[in-house]
């Protein structure tokens, strides 16, 4: 990092009774952001995370108690504030969900009306919400009711263009919400393209009109520490919250900490950027994953972060193709002495421009 990103005025916020610091959250992320990924990352940062939020988990498998999906809802020790994420439909059932998960130890609870996938959206949840707004509200409405912690809802700006957003904002104020995160990408766009932060910035000043008392997280495409700054300055929203963003550079999260207390961003030594690999692979264990599923897991990880590294290219399409998990440790030990040995130490992932898909 060349110089040290200004301090934006706006470094916490209140989510009802929890005080977010710094105003940057983990967004959730199903198949990647579970326990062990969210462990890597509380650690890299010293626990310096506002909020984290679990994969979504279904309010169908909450109420029939459907074990192998409620694996998503486990949080960790250290792992303080936490948000379960809930996912459905049907307002009445998804109270139930709320009132159930209430009692389950976590410090916040989040509506997802955001999930684009299809199988997912034909379940009448997620983005399927947008569409039917109506509905949504009801939604809102009975969650709010089922619900004594603070409360939060997820949206995208709309389905097929940006027409939902007024809406939700109105929805999530009139009913008291806690918290609106709005990631600035339709339904439609699904991961692709860019993130609308003039329609984040809209919402947040709807909400500011309506209700002081809800907050507005803006989400999409933010990188770097200077997406961070950049993106709470120009928008005014309360914080921001980053996906992908953190798989590609995991200490995105510590970095932004770091420059929030006034010191510049500390970037990771090459023999931190190998343990990265270790650290995870021993906290899959500790999850329960087996050798063939923890190799599984640490290429999802390996495929983006190795994009931020010089020469990271070309391992990266060798240590994809693994077939066994010695063979991705041989791969990987000799792609870093390479790194050692050339003097290529460098860890840029803000050069990179096209993170998307
Ligand atoms: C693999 C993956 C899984 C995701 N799962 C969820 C999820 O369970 N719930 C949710 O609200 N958003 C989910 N998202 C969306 C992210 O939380 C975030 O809104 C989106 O990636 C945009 O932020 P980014 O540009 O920082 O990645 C997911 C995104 C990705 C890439």
């Amino acid at each position: 990092m060349e110089e040290t990103p200004r301090i934006p005025a706006k470094r916490s916020f209140r989510f009802g009774n929890l005080e977010i610091a710094p105003n940057v959250f983990l967004s959730p992320m199903a198949g990647v952001g579970d326990l062990p990924f969210r462990r890597v990352l509380r650690a890299l940062a010293g626990g310096r995370i506002g909020l984290t939020v679990s994969e979504f988990v279904s309010v169908e498998a909450l109420r029939n108690s459907r074990t192998r999906e409620l694996k998503g809802m486990r949080v960790g020790a250290e792992e303080r504030p936490f948000c379960l994420q809930l996912f459905g439909g049907d307002p009445a059932k998804f109270a139930e969900g709320v009132r159930i998960a209430s009692g389950l130890g976590f410090d916040a609870l989040e509506i997802n009306a955001g999930c684009p996938m299809p199988k997912m959206v034909r379940k009448g949840g997620g983005a399927q919400l947008l569409r039917d707004l109506p509905r949504l509200a009801r939604l809102v409405a009975e969650a709010r009711r089922a619900c004594p912690l603070p409360l939060s809802l997820k949206v995208r700006v709309g389905w097929a263009d940006g027409s939902a957003l007024d809406e939700c904002v109105r929805i999530a104020c009139g009913e008291g919400l806690d918290l609106l995160v709005v990631h600035g990408r339709t339904r439609e766009q699904g991961y692709a393209g860019r993130a609308d932060w003039g329609a984040i910035a809209r919402a947040k000043r709807l909400a500011a009109e309506l209700r002081p008392e809800t907050p507005v997280v803006g989400n999409g495409d933010v990188r770097t520490v200077e997406d961070a700054v950049a993106r709470l300055e120009e928008s005014g929203v309360d914080g921001v919250s980053s996906g992908r963003g953190a798989i590609h550079n995991p200490w995105l999260l510590a970095q932004i900490a770091d420059v929030w207390e006034g010191k510049p961003a500390r970037s990771p030594s090459l023999e931190e950027q190998r343990g990265l690999f270790d650290l995870y692979d021993r906290f899959l264990e500790e999850d329960g994953f087996t050798e063939t599923g923890r190799l599984g897991r640490l290429k999802l990880v390996t495929a983006r972060f190795l994009k931020a590294l010089p020469g990271g290219a070309g391992a990266r399409v060798d240590l994809l193709h693994a077939q066994t998990p010695g063979a991705y440790w041989d791969l990987l030990d000799s792609f870093f002495e390479e790194r050692r040995k050339s003097g290529t130490a460098g860890f840029e992932p803000g050069g990179l421009e096209e993170l998307n898909g």
